[in-house]
């Protein structure tokens, strides 16, 4: 098989790359490792920077969004006395949208065999070769039969384990990691938000977040120690430690019930430099993983994938290869001040092994600043939105 483009990996940001490209006329093939069902059932983020609602917008691929998305215009930090709301909307003229990860995957996967957007689902075996040359290709297996993609480029959109980034040799990139010592515990269930914008909450007991996907479906997440799992975390002892960390008047309003999912996921700074060798290009978690303290991480698949489809179509339609050899700075320009915010934000909300009374006074000190200082607000709600592309 040939195409213009072969992208690795079918998430959000395969799936928002291969659209913008289609939407430029370009022959595009997507090699997905899982099943569409196991694609679309994984639970992730829900918060919607206006550049990314802009790209669905684009592609008139919004309707869903416009419909069930929910616009918030502010966000709540509580520090288990005081609680200060970042009003968005009045500090930058810019709302979010609460869209759950899952429902942005859904809308872009039922669209694609309409706007020929061609799927390999449950492709075994991938290996990408020839990345140096200007053919390079992906051979992969279907049905117990070998495939071979070629393509004038392929874009890595197969996350942080996927074998993009492995396919560039040790010597020709740079890692930058940082791993936290605690994780997420994130539990959804079918109860109606405790409040009506999120909550995040540095407790001294740990982090909470009062997140939701709907007026009738909430999302919540508490920090947990790396070596704790869900058999330490029973429905009842996680219900109970948010109402403790989200404080007395918030907990009170908590409406329990049955977890539909709860997971654990731990947390990590990580950037992979430069986003491009040869022909392969890679985009979103394949490059960068973000804490999702500042919710982040689907935010910065959509803008990487916003410069790098102008950049190939570029390329495709001139021959001008101008986008492209900027694509990696530019990306990594954007990616570095989201991962400065959400290590800035991490540690502003977390319980750190080891914390001192002193530590805490100035997590304390900071979030106090924050309530009292306009200029403070307006310069976490800019990055909070999302900086300009
Ligand atoms: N071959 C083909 N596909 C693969 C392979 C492989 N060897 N390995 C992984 N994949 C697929 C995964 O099954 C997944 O569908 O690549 C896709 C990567 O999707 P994501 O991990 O969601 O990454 P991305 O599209 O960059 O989106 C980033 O997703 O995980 C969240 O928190 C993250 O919100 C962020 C967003
Ligand atoms: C979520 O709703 O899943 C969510 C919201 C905000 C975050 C992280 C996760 O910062």
């Amino acid at each position: 098989m040939k195409a213009d483009v072969a992208i690795i990996g079918a998430g959000p940001a395969g799936l928002l790359l291969g659209h913008l490209l289609r939407a430029e006329g370009l022959i595009v093939k997507i090699v997905e490792r899982a099943s569409a069902d196991h694609v679309v059932g994984r639970i992730r983020a829900g918060v919607l920077e206006h550049t990314t609602t802009d790209l669905l917008a684009r592609l008139g691929l919004d309707g869903r969004l416009k419909t069930e998305g929910l616009l918030h215009s502010g966000f709540v930090l509580a520090d288990g006395e005081q609680i200060v709301r970042i009003d968005l909307a009045d500090l930058t003229g810019h709302h979010v949208t609460v869209y759950g990860q899952t429902e942005m995957t859904c809308d872009l996967m039922e669209a694609a065999p309409a706007r020929g957007l061609e799927i390999f689902y449950e492709a075994e075996n991938v290996v990408l070769a020839d990345i140096e040359s200007e053919t390079p290709c992906v051979r992969f297996t279907k049905d117990g039969r070998d495939h071979y993609l070629e393509a004038r480029f392929i874009v890595g959109c197969d996350g942080f384990h996927g074998p993009s980034r492995q396919a560039i040799p040790a010597n020709q990139g740079g890692i930058y990691e940082k791993v936290y010592p605690f994780g997420w515990l994130g539990i959804l269930a079918d109860v109606p938000p405790c409040h009506d914008e999120l909550i995040y909450a540095s407790h001294e007991r740990g982090f909470a977040l009062a997140s939701m996907r709907s007026a009738t479906r909430s999302r919540y997440y508490i920090q947990v120690a790396s070596d704790e799992t869900l058999d330490d975390w029973s429905d009842g002892r996680l219900w109970d430690e948010l109402a403790v960390r989200l404080g007395p008047e918030v907990g009170g309003r908590i409406t329990r019930g049955v977890a539909l999912e709860k997971s654990i996921a731990p947390l990590r700074s990580f950037v992979f430099e430069p986003m491009r060798h040869g022909s392969l290009f890679l985009a979103g978690d394949s490059a960068h993983i973000v804490p999702p303290t500042g919710a982040k991480g689907l935010n910065l698949a959509a803008s990487d994938v916003a410069y790098l489809s102008e950049a190939l179509s570029l390329f495709f339609k001139r021959g001008d290869q101008e986008g492209i050899i900027a694509y990696s700075g530019r990306a990594l320009a954007r990616v570095w001040k989201a991962e400065r915010f959400s290590w800035q934000l991490t540690h502003l909300l977390h319980r750190f092994p080891g914390q001192t009374g002193f530590d805490r006074k100035m997590q304390v000190a900071e979030l106090r600043y924050i309530a009292g200082s306009r200029n403070a607000q307006a310069s976490i709600a800019e990055n909070y939105v999302g900086l300009l592309l």
